[in-house]
């Protein structure tokens, strides 16, 4: 029997030995989004968002849920600040909400940036380093009233926003990134309808994508300006995608053509200064308005680029360009029916490294799975996740033992919260939540993690 079998020291969640993510400058970390665990959507005078809009919608979200309440951090940020802390992270990736901090005139909302201060600050005092994105799918409202990502004038609005916040938190954030997934944002939000403001047009994806990666770029100057001791960057999402048949030369363009859609389309424009033409290829007349100098705005260097990765795709071409996801008989699944697929990972890390020669250093900002987590005798023994993490954490080592250039990684999420379109039923956290009572559970995922940690920290 081990020592640690013996004292009941719970198993650690942690990298392979002897990995450079195992260093001490490495970072280790977890992640949130406003809307997804703040509640108190009208406190302070926050500004109504797409997304109460959206879930007010019915038909929109599972079981008709909203962010209303979510995990009240915005009354409970002491209790989740000591959480974060106990779990011996070196830095928290929170978003800031702009419903909350800017007022319907523009100009900064003072008790929505009071709450931000005292979060940031108690981080802070903690030795947490305070990753903040600007944008993590939250659009006032109001602006959507006026097209929203399809009207040129919101990166505009975006840029002010992230001037006047920086401005307001100066010395107080690690790394600025300005957007959250920008590729969900666009056509989830605008092609497909599956997330808020729920539109659907074939045309308004990358429309929006480009003022989203507009508004970007126009927040560069400003974020630099305010704040130059803080890291700059941008926040994607990345999808692996293989054909069903490997023999059949349509599954292969399919699988070739969705990574296209899922990765080049934003990464060529950030990394490149350009729009991949086989994207049209794709979908024929959707070609965005583009004036000039607006691709050398987009393609500005960044300090870090921080990457989201959940999942593969296996795709079965439709005969034409078009092509479904289908199931992989065998595979394994999460909660949210996606393919477990750690591989996969370290082939699209170790692609870009070779794609792409101005990659800068990457964050892992996003990666975890949900599962129907249940509390037994005060214990979540969440052994699913333990194992996807474990292989996920290995991917990535590989991607650098391949020479990627990989710097940190925060697990996606400390805490249960709002998953979407799929409400509270899907649990991605590290941390359980009993939703009617806001208790905070360890699972087992955490204490996994922090038992690394601590022995890391030689504590
Ligand atoms: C990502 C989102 C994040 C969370 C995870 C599961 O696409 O950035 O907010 O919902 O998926």
């Amino acid at each position: 029997m081990t020592l640690a079998a013996l004292i009941k020291l719970p198993t650690q969640l942690a990298p392979p030995v002897n990995s450079p993510m195992r260093d001490r400058d490495f970072t280790w970390g977890v992640a949130t989004a406003s809307y997804q665990i703040e509640g108190a959507t009208d406190a302070d005078g926050r500004l109504p968002s797409i997304w109460d809009t959206y879930c007010a919608t019915p038909g929109k979200v599972l079981n008709g849920d909203s962010g209303d309440v979510a995990c009240d951090h915005y009354h409970r940020w002491e209790l989740d600040v000591n959480l974060i802390a106990d779990l011996g992270v070196d830095a928290y990736r929170l978003s800031i909400a702009w419903p909350r901090v800017i007022g319907l005139d523009g100009q900064l909302n003072t008790k929505g940036v009071d709450f931000y201060k005292r979060l940031l600050d108690r981080l802070g005092d903690k030795g947490v380093q305070r990753y903040a994105t600007l944008y993590h799918w939250d659009l006032p409202q109001h602006l959507e009233d006026r097209g929203g990502w399809l009207n040129r004038d919101t990166a505009y609005r975006f840029a002010d926003y992230a001037d006047k916040i920086s401005r307001a938190l100066q010395g107080r954030v690690t790394a600025w990134s300005t957007l959250n997934e920008p590729w969900c944002s666009a056509y989830l939000g605008y092609t497909n309808g599956r997330h808020a403001p729920g539109r659907t047009h074939p045309r308004y994806a990358a429309q929006a994508l480009h003022h989203l990666l507009l508004g970007h770029g126009l927040a560069q100057p400003a974020l630099k300006a305010n704040d130059p001791g803080a890291q700059r960057s941008i926040v994607v999402n990345i999808g692996r995608g293989v054909p069903e048949d490997p023999g059949s030369a349509a599954d292969r363009d399919a699988a070739h053509l969705f990574e296209v859609q899922q990765n080049a389309w934003v990464l060529d424009a950030l990394l490149d200064g350009r729009y991949p033409d086989e994207l049209f290829r794709l979908w024929p007349g959707t070609e965005p308005l583009v004036l000039e100098g607006d691709m050398d705005l987009i393609s500005q260097p960044l300090d870090h680029l921080g990457i989201n990765y959940y999942y593969r795709n296996t795709l079965r071409s439709d005969g034409a360009h078009g092509f479904t996801s289908v199931n992989r008989p065998g595979a394994e699944y999460t909660q949210m029916g996606w393919e477990v697929a750690p591989d996969a990972f370290t082939e699209l890390l170790v692609g870009f490294h070779q794609r792409y020669a101005n990659l800068p250093p990457i964050v892992i900002t996003e990666n975890g799975m949900a599962s129907a987590d249940v509390v037994v005798n005060g214990e979540i023994k969440d052994t699913q996740r333990i194992s996807y993490l474990q292989r996920h954490f290995a991917a990535v080592h590989n991607a650098m033992a391949a020479g990627v250039d990989v710097r940190g990684y925060f697990v996606w999420s400390l805490l249960d919260n709002f998953e979407w379109a799929y409400g509270y039923e899907r649990r991605f956290g590290l941390v359980h939540v009993d939703y009617e009572t806001q208790v905070r559970t360890l699972k087992h995922s955490a204490q996994g993690l922090q038992a690394f940690l601590r022995e890391r920290a030689g504590r």
